[in-house]
């Protein structure tokens, strides 16, 4: 019996031997090593197939050899593709396109992965969940758009499953989930990111992965997750180290199952609302490493004092937490014993802690990050002695007094020091930290001079002195006091002098403001790393372009906006393969653009020069996001080129001599556009239906051209005006995006973040004629509706008592007739309204809104109108029709109406003034849960326009 088995197992040896042997000789019989097998090549191939890849990056997926391609892995014996890895790799190019079934050929594939590409608008294909063999799948960093298939339960080997940061053009994340049972199936899971995929319909996700024995890892980072309090019976997840649930808006308390896995290094919890205290369970999570609390808006005062029993705890977030601390002295229990050893970065801002530096600091003899900004802290920077610290932020606090002069011996490891927005001085004699090399004193008080001690700081890397009240020149040894010198920020303050001729002097500069001061001279020729010379606003007059001025090959950002430059392009501009951002608004830039630019350009601002001739095709690119040619003379109609900008958000063309019609392609390729900026043009005929398809658009501004015929019906569709508008608009580096626009007829500058949110159709001064399309009323979230100066006619929809978000409605100068309907006192964010000349009759409707709109201005010039606020009493009948048109527009009256609607808003502003300034206090550069940002966004956009003066009244900055 036991010589059977042993004889068994010889057998099976040989045979094994045997089939090696057979691999080995087909191997050697393949020639050139390859051992790739041609049923998966011929996969890979058409797998490719499906593939967009502009940029060539599969170019070596060629000849017989499929082992050997980029991204391809074989098995070392059997040859079989087992891992195919195409995650972006910086400069090779992004993938995008299908994903084809013939990978299923791949049946051997443990590792997939198709991260950080360009695969979007399609679904994650059901069929990946038949790579029986599959261990590690990663889609993330792509924009995967709908469900998430359950068939990838079964994948019964996975371990590592990434479908996290899957996002649309504007931002948006793409995925969701419905039901969460299959998980339960993927039982060698071990780690699990869904970042960003909505689980609101997946509501027992939790439960379903405390069945997985092996997992250790789940990221849930703004998922819209629902936490159970209890997960039943028994808490498995014996194995969890990792779990963030941030930025989930959960309102519960804090479900104490949570306390119970005492294998946690991780725990980040931020961004919630979580209720009450924090439990004194919290001290059982003795391996915690990394404990995040920050912004969880309603947590009470009182840390628990278990916290110091975490003794391995090297990270703590507390910022945006206003009501946890309470007396800030009594924390000495908890920030003593094992924390003095093991923290290493503490967060507290934004969390209105008060009074001096708490002295129990002192005892943090391993800390190395310490961020209190954004408090109320008064008084000196206390000597402490922080044997570790390297990084220390203080900034928007109220110290005052100097730096104390050793404090070099007292952080002798620092090399971050971020002081601005206090009352700070240096003294000349400072002992500076020896290894400091960032230093940010934004808005202290060094000046007037220009602050000599920096001499001594022969390592300093960065600098920013901004709005530092320094009157002073600029002195010479300036431009090398430090050769590791990086970016120079010294903007708003009234340095003057010209500027120097550097070249070699500061030769890894990178970053350079010198904006905001009354530096004059030619554009500098600076280091071939410059990478952001950013000279906005500065004062460089009778600096001309010329083909030399600009000679840094790597820059990406270029900046010269609102100074005095003249002179025409220079085409060395486009030689700049490396250019994202060119801003050379507001100068005297003469001539023609031209037509050579390469495609790496994201952001192009011409606006406001003496540029002329036709728009140059170059500038259209798929990478263009921002096109801003305003106020110049550019003529021509559109040009066909155009149709490449699919990812063109902004496209600004105002106050040109652009010709021709809208076309009609504008609708069907440009699908990225947020905001077409068109008005004072020569345009002519018909507005194109297919706009309607621009499902990102919020703002149409085509006011001033010569357009005729109806406005369209499917101009209801925009769905960027229907829903709360969640733009996905982040500034593009440092530039900033500014639209001119009318409004109440005064001209605002929306600036910054506010355009992407402002919601408003303005089609006035045209010959559109017809009637105003009763779909209009579909764009709940409409702002702003200008279609005055027309020829429209017919009568009011009882529909447009839907906009419920209308500020500004302006009808006046058309044919409108019939009644104004009682749906309209509804509108109560109207706050500007404008009915006049039109043929409008019977009695203005009484009540809701209308109570504060009693400008008589509003009705003037229609003779059937009566009651309040007209002096015409109503008769019992309404009066007939009354006759047409005045014959010639009366600009002194229209100077009345708007006169009159200023005042009006006078109201409004007392309202804002109050909940405006509670809003605007806010730091919108540290908000960290987008959702509460967006209501802050939605809100501040109403109030923006309206403010404007107000803010610079109270002295308010909006950022
Ligand atoms: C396959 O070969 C590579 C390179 O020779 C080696 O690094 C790897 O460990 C081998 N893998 C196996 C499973 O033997
Ligand atoms: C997803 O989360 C894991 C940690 O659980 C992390 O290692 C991974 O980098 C995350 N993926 C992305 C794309 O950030
Ligand atoms: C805990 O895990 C075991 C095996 O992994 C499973 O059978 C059991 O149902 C799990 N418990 C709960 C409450 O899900
Ligand atoms: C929590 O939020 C949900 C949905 O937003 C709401 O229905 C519920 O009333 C909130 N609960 C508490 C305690 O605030």
């Amino acid at each position: 019996m036991l010589r059977m088995r042993v004889m068994k197992k010889h057998f099976q040896l040989a045979l094994l031997f045997c089939l090696l042997c057979l691999q080995l000789a087909g191997f050697c019989n393949c020639g050139g090593g390859s051992i790739c097998r041609e049923v998966e090549r011929k996969a890979l191939v058409d797998f490719k197939n499906g593939l967009e890849d502009p940029n060539g990056r599969l170019s070596s997926w060629i000849g017989s050899d499929c082992c050997s391609w980029t991204g391809v892995h074989c098995h070392n014996y059997t040859g079989h593709v087992i891992r195919l890895d195409l995650r972006y790799n910086d400069g090779i190019g992004y993938l995008g396109g299908e994903i084809r079934p013939s990978l299923l050929v791949l049946n051997h594939l443990r590792y997939l992965d198709l991260s950080d590409n360009l695969f979007k608008y399609i679904r994650i294909p059901t069929f990946l969940g038949s790579l029986a063999s599959l261990q590690y799948l990663n889609l993330s960093l792509n924009g995967f758009i709908g469900r998430v298939p359950h068939q990838l339960g079964n994948l019964s080997r996975l371990q590592y499953l990434d479908l996290s940061y899957n996002l649309d053009i504007v931002g948006s994340f793409t995925l969701d989930m419905v039901g969460s049972h299959w998980l339960t199936n993927l039982s060698s899971l071990q780690c699990l990111n869904l970042t960003g995929v909505n689980l609101s319909e997946a509501k027992n996700v939790l439960k379903s992965l405390n069945t997985l024995p092996l997992i250790s890892e789940i990221n849930f980072y703004d998922c819209e997750l629902h936490i159970p309090l209890s997960l039943g019976v028994e808490i498995n997840f014996t194995n969890l180290r990792f779990l963030d649930l941030s930025t989930n808006g959960i309102n519960s308390t804090m479900p104490l199952w949570l306390f119970k896995l005492s294998g946690l290094e991780y725990l980040n919890l931020a961004g919630n609302n979580f209720q009450d205290l924090i439990p004194f369970d919290i001290g059982e999570l003795t391996s915690l490493r990394v404990l995040g609390l920050a912004y969880n808006g309603v947590l009470s005062v009182g840390l628990p004092t278990t916290l110091g029993k975490l003794c391995n705890l090297s990270k703590l977030y507390l910022s945006g937490n206003e009501y946890l601390a309470g007396d800030l002295n009594r924390l000495g229990e908890i920030f003593s014993g094992c924390l003095e050893n093991s923290l290493e970065e503490l967060y507290w801002s934004e969390a209105a802690l008060s009074g001096p530096l708490p002295s129990w600091l002192g005892n943090l003899k391993s800390l190395k990050a310490l961020d209190l900004s954004d408090n109320s802290f008064y008084g000196s920077l206390l000597p402490l002695r922080l044997p570790s610290l390297q990084a220390l932020y203080l900034y928007s606090n109220n110290f005052n007094g100097t730096i104390p002069k050793y404090l070099g011996q007292l952080l002798p490891e620092l090399d971050t020091l971020e002081l601005s927005y206090n009352n700070i001085a240096v003294r000349p004699d400072w002992v500076h930290p020896p290894k400091l090399k960032h230093l940010y004193m934004k808005a202290c008080k060094l000046g007037p001079r220009f602050p000599s001690w920096l001499q001594n700081l022969k390592n300093l890397s960065s600098l920013e002195m901004t709005n530092a009240s320094i009157v002073d020149t600029l002195p010479l040894w300036f431009w090398n006091f430090s050769l590791d010198i990086e970016a120079i920020y010294l903007s708003h303050n009234e340095i003057k002098g010209n500027l120097p001729e550097v070249s070699s002097k500061v030769p890894n500069l990178q970053f350079l403001d010198l904006s905001h001061n009354y530096l004059e001279g030619q554009l500098p020729q600076f280091s071939s790393n410059l990478v952001d010379f950013d000279q906005a606003h500065g004062l460089i007059s009778r600096s001309t372009f010329t083909n030399t001025s600009i000679i840094v090959p790597r820059l990406s950002q270029l900046y010269i906006s609102s100074n005095k430059l003249t002179g025409s392009i220079p085409s060395s501009l486009c030689e700049l393969n490396y250019l994202q951002v060119l801003d050379l608004s507001k100068n005297m830039i003469e001539g023609v653009v031209p037509d050579c630019w390469n495609h790496s350009l994201m952001v192009m601002d011409l606006s406001y020069n003496n540029l002329h001739g036709i728009i140059p095709a170059s500038i259209f690119s798929t990478i263009l996001l921002v096109l801003h040619l305003s106020n110049n003379e550019f003529f021509g109609e559109l040009p066909l080129s155009f149709k490449n900008c699919t990812s063109l958000k902004t496209l600004d063309l105002e106050n040109n001599k652009i010709s021709g019609s809208i076309p009609a392609w504008l609708g069907e390729k440009l699908q990225a556009l947020e905001t077409l900026e068109l008005r004072y043009n020569m345009l002519t005929g018909t507005i194109p239906p297919q706009l309607g398809n621009l499902t990102h658009l919020h703002l149409i501004d085509v006011s001033n051209n010569h357009l005729s015929g109806a406005i369209p019906h499917s101009f209801g569709n925009f769905s960027a005006m229907k829903t709360n508008l969640e733009s996905g608009w982040s500034n593009i580096y440092n530039y900033v995006n500014n639209i001119d626009i009318n409004m109440k007829g005064r001209e605002f500058e929306l600036e910054g973040r506010i355009p992407s949110l402002f919601i408003c159709i303005d089609l006035s001064n045209n010959m559109l004629s017809g009637e105003i399309p009763e779909e209009l009323a579909h764009l709940s979230f409409l702002q702003s509706l200008n279609l005055s100066r027309n020829h429209l006619s017919g009568q009011l929809s009882e529909k447009i008592g839907e906009l419920r978000w209308l500020e500004v409605l302006d009808l006046s100068v058309n044919n409108l007739s019939g009644v104004i309907p009682p749906t309209m006192t509804n509108l109560t964010s109207l706050n500007h309204l404008n009915l006049s000349y039109n043929n409008f009759y019977g009695e203005i409707p009484y009540g809701g809104q209308f109570q504060v709109l009693l400008d008589p201005s509003i009705y003037f010039g229609n003779r059937g109108l009566c009651g309040v606020p007209l002096n015409t009493k109503c008769e019992i009948e309404a009066p007939a029709q009354p006759p047409g048109l005045p014959n010639n527009e009366d600009d002194n009256n229209l100077e009345a109406i708007w006169f009159y609607l200023s005042m009006s808003l006078g109201f409004i502003f007392g309202f804002w003034a109050i909940s405006g300034a509670l809003i605007l206090k806010k730091s919108w550069r540290y908000a960290y849960f987008r959702f509460v940002d967006l209501i802050y966004d939605k809100i501040y956009v109403l109030v923006a326009v309206n403010l404007k003066k107000m803010k610079r009244k109270c002295g308010l900055a909006s950022e």
